[in-house]
């Protein structure tokens, strides 16, 4: 039995991003193959199998072959217990990306070897370098015509305005693609295509072995020295501090579809990875190995299951042993309770906990009591953690039922995914929820309302796309009728009726700003 330290210490958790395509699905499959969580790779969505992913369940997922929202997986591996946050595939769910790497400790950056950053990516790919927590880049698709190495550092470098560290190198790519250098153990490991069940046989050769000249193409073994040599010289030196401080990304190259190198990259993540990091709150900072539990809200997801029609909140545990039934103090509500339902998912598999530690995520039934970022301890702590920001949204429409007689289920519906964090909602100051004007981050956002909306509360809406771009919150005191404002500057109001005002450029805004002295304007709303 491993000591509640053990327990603590032996976890990893980390998100995992990258651009639709570029094999996020994959490596997950693979990394869950290793710990023995799925016992068959090839599960992965696919055109030809018409099977899912396993972290793949939402409908309009499966529609658009995207991840619109984030799942949590757990698998054991050589003693650790890791968490793995899925994160949607696309920059206009970059919100939910960050708000699930809050939850995380770490990030795997998966990149297309073909396509280095793209630029939908590029979004989604600041907002990890935002939260500044280790990086670290698996590019896939080496058995694939892929760039040029260095080019793929190079947009990393130049994109991201973070360092690279490669930890291994490629031998040619494609149907050329002979294996990776690994920089540390000076050792080459030649590639064999496999069926990507389990990772390919090893086979390791030095830069002096006789055998290697034959195993290359002609002129591989020279451009490998040749680059190896320019790394050493030129490159960035592995410094783990630099890593963990989000400074320098190790990256790795492979080819998750035949499972090559994948092995060797959980390795060496393991080790470059921590155990769960100490959380900031409103007082304190709070080890994981504290003696009280403590966690927060990072994600709430309606109706997962429709069959069930259920709310379930993902919290991330920061402090302590989370053991079913136990009492616990929900700050923001300020009144103690029992979790329902905790569950560990894996997938749509979902299993009861008995029990989990720091570093864990569970998901817990919400008959619509928790926000994002709400704090849940042990009853006689008094804390908060710091809370969780919102963005900007920079499209608006307004919204309306197509029926009337499906009023409720429309402000229902509407209400229950704006409090998810999907969709920010506004309405005219004192007027009802005749017309929701919703603001999103980015518009594929308002198709998922949209999607939502038909199935799972039975409400077609009409939806009219409004020409705002920028939203600021009126944060001085002031009366919104007596403003003068350009005629293009609208005032509406958010769910606590806080005023905000919606423009069409920045010009309106300055414009706004010059002509009402004391006017002060927040871009940001917190969830709090
Ligand atoms: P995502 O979650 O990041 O969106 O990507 P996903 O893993 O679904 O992979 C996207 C496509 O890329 C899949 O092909 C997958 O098989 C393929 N793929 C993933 N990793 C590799 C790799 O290392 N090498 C090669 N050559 N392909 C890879 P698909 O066309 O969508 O499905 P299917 O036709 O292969 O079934």
């Amino acid at each position: 039995m491993s000591t509640f330290h053990e327990e603590i210490s032996k976890r990893r958790t980390f998100a995992i991003i990258s651009h639709p395509d570029a094999g996020k699905t994959t490596l997950t499959e693979k990394l869950l193959l290793y710990g023995g969580a799925i016992n068959l790779a090839g599960s992965v969505k696919g055109k030809k199998t018409a099977k899912h992913a396993v972290s793949d369940w939402m409908e309009i997922e499966k529609q658009r072959g995207i991840s619109v929202t984030s799942s949590v997986m757990q698998f054991k591996y050589d003693d650790y217990c890791i968490n793995i946050l899925d994160t949607p595939g696309h920059q206009d769910f970059s919100e939910d990306t960050y708000r699930t790497l809050m939850a995380a400790d770490s990030a795997v950056m998966v990149i297309d070897a073909s396509k280095g950053v793209e630029n939908q990516t590029i979004k989604l790919f600041k907002v990890c370098v935002m939260r500044h927590i280790p990086i670290i880049t698996f590019i896939n698709k080496m058995d694939r015509d892929s760039k040029n190495p260095f080019e793929l550092l190079e947009d990393i470098e130049n994109v991201l305005g973070i360092n690279t560290c490669p930890m291994n190198w490629p031998i040619g790519s494609g149907k050329e693609f002979k294996g990776v250098y690994d920089r540390k153990d000076k050792k080459i490991l030649s590639f064999t295509a496999n069926n990507g069940q389990k990772e390919v046989d090893k086979e390791e050769l030095t830069l002096d072995d006789p055998d290697l000249d034959s195993k290359l193409f002609y002129g591989q073994k020279d451009q490998l020295i040749e680059d190896i040599e320019l790394l050493d010289g030129a490159g960035d030196d592995f410094d783990l501090e630099q890593v963990r401080s989000g400074n320098l990304t190790p990256v790795f190259f492979g080819s998750a579809l035949t499972n090559f190198g994948v092995e060797p990259f959980l390795k060496e993540f393991l080790n470059i990875t921590t155990s769960p990091l100490p959380r900031e709150t409103s007082e304190k900072t709070i080890e994981p190995e504290s003696d009280f539990f403590s966690a927060f809200v990072f994600k709430i997801q309606a109706n997962m299951n429709k069959a069930h029609r259920d709310r379930v909140a993902f919290m991330r545990i920061c402090s302590g042993k989370f053991e079913k039934n136990m009492e616990v103090y929900h700050a923001q509500g300020d009144r103690k309770m029992r979790l329902s339902q905790p569950q560990q998912i894996m997938a749509q598999e979902r299993e009861i906990v008995e029990e989990a530690y720091a570093g864990d995520i569970i998901g817990v039934f919400d008959p619509g009591i928790f926000s994002i970022g709400d704090t849940i301890v042990s009853p006689g702590q008094k804390f908060k953690f710091k809370g969780i920001p919102t963005f900007a949204p920079e499209h608006f429409a307004l919204v309306r039922q197509k029926d009337t007689m499906k009023r409720k289920q429309f402000v229902k519906g509407i209400n229950q995914i704006a409090q998810e964090g999907a969709i920010q909602i506004f309405h005219e100051p004192d007027s009802g929820m005749e017309e929701v004007i919703v603001g999103v981050v980015g518009v594929l956002q308002f198709d998922v309302l949209k999607h939502r909306l038909e199935n799972e509360y039975n409400v077609d809406i009409i939806m009219t796309t409004l020409p705002y771009q920028f939203i600021r919150w009126i944060t001085s005191d002031c009366d919104v009728k007596e403003l003068d404002l350009a005629s293009d500057t609208k005032i509406v109001a958010d769910f606590k009726d806080r005023k905000l005002l919606l423009f069409r450029s920045f010009w309106s805004i300055n414009w706004a700003l010059e002509h009402n002295k004391g006017l002060t304007l927040e871009e940001f709303g917190t969830n709090e």
